[in-house]
């Protein structure tokens, strides 16, 4: 498979390591200081765009890419807003694009872990629930993209909380994602539920970019070829 690189930082050369082990070859990277070689031309040599740059400039990459008829799979966080509008572009272009806000197969089964105690936890009010991340200084957004994720979950279930904020709170209808910034962090996730008897708690540690590069890698095979709008449920099957 020809893969076209959107963004060419730790993420971006962790994906190539990743695709040349598995006998990909990649056609073309685009950083910021060649931006301007992400032309049509230059990316329909590649069956596939993986896109990994920052949370201002994700949105217009990808929409390039589905304009250009690529396929995109996209792990850039914090630009969720406009996802509908990525969503609609698609559609009407009869592209093909992936979003995941981790593409961890540990993290995707540490999802449906969230999913199944959320739905067990649904009806003891008396347990207060809380999510935690951390992660290094260098990151750009507050909640990570996989905390809004655990929490978008937890609050499809946990009918007593209302809406998710990023900060201490003593209102039981919020549900608290506290962010901690410190180095070197490659990425850790806790939910923790607490009662006055006792507390539950599942957590997820990343150990380095490994697992996020071969789920991305594992995300482009799969979308090559193939119209719609994906997840990483439709690649790992749960
Ligand atoms: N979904 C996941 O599984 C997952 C995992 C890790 C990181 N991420 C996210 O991926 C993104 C990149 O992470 P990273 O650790 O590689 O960051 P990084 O800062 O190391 O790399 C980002 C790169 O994008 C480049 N860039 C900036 N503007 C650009 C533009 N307009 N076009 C192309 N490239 C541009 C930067 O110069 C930099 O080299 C972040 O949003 C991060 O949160 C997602």
């Amino acid at each position: 498979m020809k893969i076209a690189l959107i963004g060419y930082g730790k993420m971006g050369k962790a994906i190539e390591e990743i695709a040349l082990q598995r006998g990909h070859e990649i056609t073309l990277k685009i950083d910021i200081d060649n931006i301007s070689d992400f032309s049509q031309q230059n990316i329909s040599e590649a069956d596939v765009a993986i896109e990994f740059s920052s949370p201002h400039s994700a949105f217009d990459n990808v929409m390039k890419c589905l304009q250009f008829k690529i396929p995109v799979v996209c792990g850039s966080t914090g630009w969720l807003g406009k996802l509908e509008e990525v969503k609609k572009t698609c559609t009407a272009n009869n592209g093909a694009f992936l979003y995941s806000s981790n593409y961890s197969i540990g993290v995707n089964i540490f999802f449906a872990l969230n999913k199944y105690l959320a739905s067990l936890m649904a009806n003891y009010s008396e347990y207060d629930v809380s999510i935690t991340e951390t992660h290094h200084t260098q990151k750009k957004d507050a909640p990570s993209g996989t905390a809004i994720t655990l929490a978008e979950q937890v609050l499809e279930k946990i009918k007593r909380k209302k809406v998710w904020v990023n900060h201490i709170s003593d209102n039981a209808e919020e549900l608290e994602i506290i962010s901690e910034r410190i180095d070197p962090a490659p990425g850790t996730h806790q939910i923790k539920y607490s009662s006055s008897i006792d507390n539950i708690e599942i957590t997820h540690t990343a150990h380095n970019r490994m697992g996020f590069a071969t789920g991305a890698v594992t995300a482009a095979e799969f979308i090559k070829g193939k119209q719609g709008i994906f997840t990483m449920k439709d690649v790992l099957g749960f």
